[in-house]
């Protein structure tokens, strides 16, 4: 990934420092541990979005629930998260952002805890609302914190690295999930084992907590707070050089003699308003995609599709965890080579085949054969059953090669540095709220309009988004984003800030 030089008076400096680094010169093992470590709230993330659909079945048995219902267990943790990715700029600006991400890591546990023990329905939609604050709280600070410890050069990488641990958090839910359900299918508990896949979340949690504790605070926090030495000491322990320490002191300081007030930014400079729809915009979209729809519902699809035995549909479910984690390599591998638009271009353009190729298959009859059985003779419809789990899984890979990481790294590119907090919190509040509105209203979109005509709704939306991509996103490969910055604050089309 580009480095990305803030201001004049420095420049030279951090070019010089960009040249060392890009040169001979490797980051202290340090760096990779303290990002590693930040980005475990990623995990954190992706195991929680990814215990419900493996869980969902087993809770519906027990608590008797309602589409309705299930639909608003499953989007609470999402409102949640909401919540907590706008009470995060407070908490992270106050008591500094690795504290904040040991609160999350303590609401992670209790969370956890909570959701494994609640005796009712209604209970279980307040405990994941709860946890989801964890969720919030984590995808707001941990990008953050990333973004203000990582040397320049590898800033970008480093953010692809929380969505990969999100995608690993993910399919190491469907796992456990897997291993409980197919525990209680063997001792002929359906519905017992549900709680153990929540409980089993608190220990990740206190883990993070641990690893957490250790970190050195952001230095930049600790400038923005005065702490100087504090700051300076921090620097020494993760950069190589003196010059480097004392180049990256001055750049924060400089930083930090711009005011950081995002709402007058917004009432006054309408380039600002318009980089802020851009961000809310493209996290739109990147619900609107669908990927959760296949997150949360995966093995409900896979009932659909006619795999009947619960094992089948949690185990189709961990290969589409798998999926997801492998194809964010793809997007690790070229964003800074070929550019965020054509990977872009690619993956939704793979999406929207696939999804409207499942939406089709649907059409044709998929869901109203007879249940698949080891022992049955390959029949068509078997051939079509499988042909659109490969369509799903090409989906997954459509969107773990562009729209999960680009958009993220997107987002953190975009705004100003003065009014980076806040359209941060726009953007990341609004990707809960789009993922909670597709959670909810996703069985509720089957019941009414059809398997086929939901899918297709979701294949059809791709191409619109292409458009979108055309007319309003700019490339912002190698590029600074001081550069984007005054692009931007020009007057410029969104679409051409990046040149
Ligand atoms: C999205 C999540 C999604 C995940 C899947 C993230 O970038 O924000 O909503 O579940 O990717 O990998």
């Amino acid at each position: 990934m580009r480095g990305c030089g803030f201001l004049k008076g420095t420049q030279m400096n951090s070019m010089n420092n960009e040249k060392t680094l890009s040169g001979k010169s490797k980051y202290k093992p340090i760096v990779y541990i303290t990002g590693l470590t930040a980005a475990l709230a990623g995990l954190l993330f992706g195991l929680d979005i990814g215990v419900i659909s493996g869980a969902l079945p087993f809770m519906g048995v027990e608590f008797g629930s309602s589409t309705l219902q299930l639909g608003d267990i499953v989007s609470a943790l999402l409102w949640g998260a909401t919540f907590g990715a706008l009470i995060s700029g407070y908490f992270s600006k106050k008591y500094g952002r690795k504290y904040t991400l040991l609160i999350a890591a303590v609401v992670f546990a209790l969370g956890s805890i909570g959701c494994a023990v609640a005796p009712s329905a209604d209970i279980l939609i307040g405990t994941r609302f709860f946890l989801g604050i964890a969720v919030g709280i984590a995808s707001f600070t941990a990008p953050l914190y990333l973004s203000e410890i990582a040397p320049k050069t590898i800033r970008g990488s480093m953010i692809s690295m929380y969505q990969l641990l999100i995608t690993i958090g993910i399919v190491l839910a469907f796992s456990s999930d897997t291993y409980f359900a197919t525990y209680a299918q063997i001792f002929g508990h359906l519905g017992g084992h549900w709680r153990m896949m929540f409980a089993v979340l608190a220990i990740p949690s206190i883990i993070m907590f641990i690893a957490i504790y250790f970190l050195p605070e952001s230095p930049r926090w600790l400038l923005l707070k005065g702490r100087k030495s504090e700051a300076n000491a921090v620097l020494s322990k993760i950069r190589n050089t003196e010059e480097e320490v004392q180049s990256e002191m001055n750049e924060i300081a400089e930083t930090l003699k711009v005011k950081h007030d995002g709402f007058k930014l917004f009432a006054g400079s309408r380039n600002y308003r318009k980089v802020i729809f851009l961000g809310i915009g493209l996290q739109i979209i990147q619900q609107l995609t669908g990927i959760n729809v296949v997150m949360y519902y995966a093995p409900k699809i896979f009932e659909i599709a006619g795999f009947v035995a619960v094992a089948e549909q949690m185990w189709g479910t961990v290969l589409v965890g798998c999926v997801n984690v492998l194809a964010t390599f793809i997007a690790i591998a070229f964003v800074d080579k070929l550019g965020r638009k054509p990977i872009m271009y690619a993956g939704f353009v793979v999406m929207g085949i696939s999804m409207c190729m499942v939406g089709i298959m649907f059409k044709a009859g998929l869901d109203s054969h007879p249940a698949l059985t080891s022992a049955s003779a390959v029949h068509p419809q078997q051939v079509m059953t499988f042909t659109a789990i490969a369509f799903l899984m090409l989906f997954i890979i459509g969107f773990a090669m562009s729209a999960g990481p680009i958009i993220w790294v997107l987002c953190s590119e975009i705004y100003p540095l003065s009014g980076r907090d806040l359209g941060i919190t726009a953007s990341t509040a609004t990707n809960w709220i789009v993922n909670g509105i597709v959670a909810l209203t996703f069985l509720s979109l089957l019941e009414h309009f059809g398997h086929g005509n939901t899918f297709l709704l979701y294949g059809l939306l791709e191409f619109v988004f292409i458009i979108f991509f055309l007319l309003y996103v700019p490339e912002t490969k190698g590029i600074s984003l001081e550069k984007i910055e005054e692009n931007l604050m020009s007057g410029r089309r969104l679409k051409d800030i990046g040149q």
